[in-house]
């Protein structure tokens, strides 16, 4: 069994976009720079947050971080998006989700500029995407394919199943994988709440991508020898014995999972620190297309 270790490829990819930052400080080219707008006090969301503009200081980008009270209505986030938009300066923005209830998250995020979006959540870029043509690719499924990619798992002809539909993950990583090239050429398989006899199907998958958010969901009856693994779940689980009062646990069970496995992503340290490195590259790329 092979670890595919997120933390390690992250701080591959950190270092490699620091390099490039430094190549264009020397030019005297204008750094990236992010901004992410978070509404509300969400602690998971507060801690991905600050995990994304501690990662910019790595690496040398500039960043902004915009935090708007819970009861924030639509219309003053819709302002704030339109000065983002506008500001020469931003390279590229997100809009941290969830969003508190009484605002539209669809309305928000066609809001957003296309040419910023470096979630890759516009349907603008995510008709691109769906097209292959050259867009921002979701950070979380852009962070799934670079980990494939560098530790060489075979996807061609391989049969994936995506578990859950989210339009952040299952969705987008569903197309992914079938699209033409590397990592891709797989027969995907999109299930979801609706699903009957799951196990029948993970059984016979030689490439599985739970988002699903349920602890613990997957088990070693459910998938065959040598499934290739990627767990994207980050449910936080109440433990008393840990200093902040929880762990994050994934959709997996690791400990036997793993025994039939050929690849497999840890909890924490597989796809996490992936989705965090994928957005300081499209955000990088966001600073290439704005020079052109
Ligand atoms: N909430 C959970 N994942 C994400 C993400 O990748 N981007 C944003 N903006 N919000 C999220």
């Amino acid at each position: 069994m092979v670890l595919l270790d997120g933390k390690k490829v992250s701080n591959d990819i950190k270092n490699e976009i620091a390099e490039e930052v430094k190549k264009m400080k020397a030019n005297g080219e204008k750094v990236p720079h992010l901004a992410a707008i978070i509404v509300g006090n969400d602690g998971a969301s507060l801690t991905y947050v600050a995990s994304k503009v501690r990662a910019c200081e790595r690496v040398g980008f500039d960043s902004t971080m915009v935090r708007l009270s819970n009861t924030t209505s639509e219309v003053e986030l819709l302002d704030k998006i339109h000065e983002l938009n506008n500001n020469p300066d931003i390279d590229g923005f997100i809009i941290q989700l969830p969003l508190p209830k009484q605002i539209d998250t669809q309305k928000v995020l066609l809001a957003v500029n296309p040419d910023k979006d470096v979630d890759g959540f516009h349907p603008m870029n995510f008709g691109r995407m769906a097209l292959d043509m050259s867009t921002f690719i979701p950070a979380t499924p852009f962070g799934i394919l670079e980990l494939l990619d560098r530790y060489g798992v075979d996807t061609q002809g391989k049969h994936t199943v995506v578990i859950g539909r989210s339009h952040i993950v299952g969705r987008p990583m569903s197309i992914l994988m079938g699209r033409k090239g590397f990592p891709g050429n797989s027969t995907v398989t999109l299930t979801h709440s609706h699903t009957k006899n799951i196990t029948q199907i993970t059984s016979q998958a030689d490439i599985i991508i739970s988002a699903l958010g349920v602890p613990n969901f997957l088990k070693a009856e459910m998938v065959k020898d040598d499934v290739v693994i990627i767990d994207v779940g980050i449910t936080r689980v109440p433990d008393d014995s840990t200093e902040k009062g929880y762990r994050i646990t994934g959709d997996v069970d690791f400990e036997n999972v793993s025994k039939k496995a050929s690849f497999i992503t840890p909890v924490p340290g597989g796809v996490g620190p992936m989705t965090i490195a994928m957005l300081l590259k499209n955000t990088l790329l966001a600073r290439e297309r704005q020079m052109k």
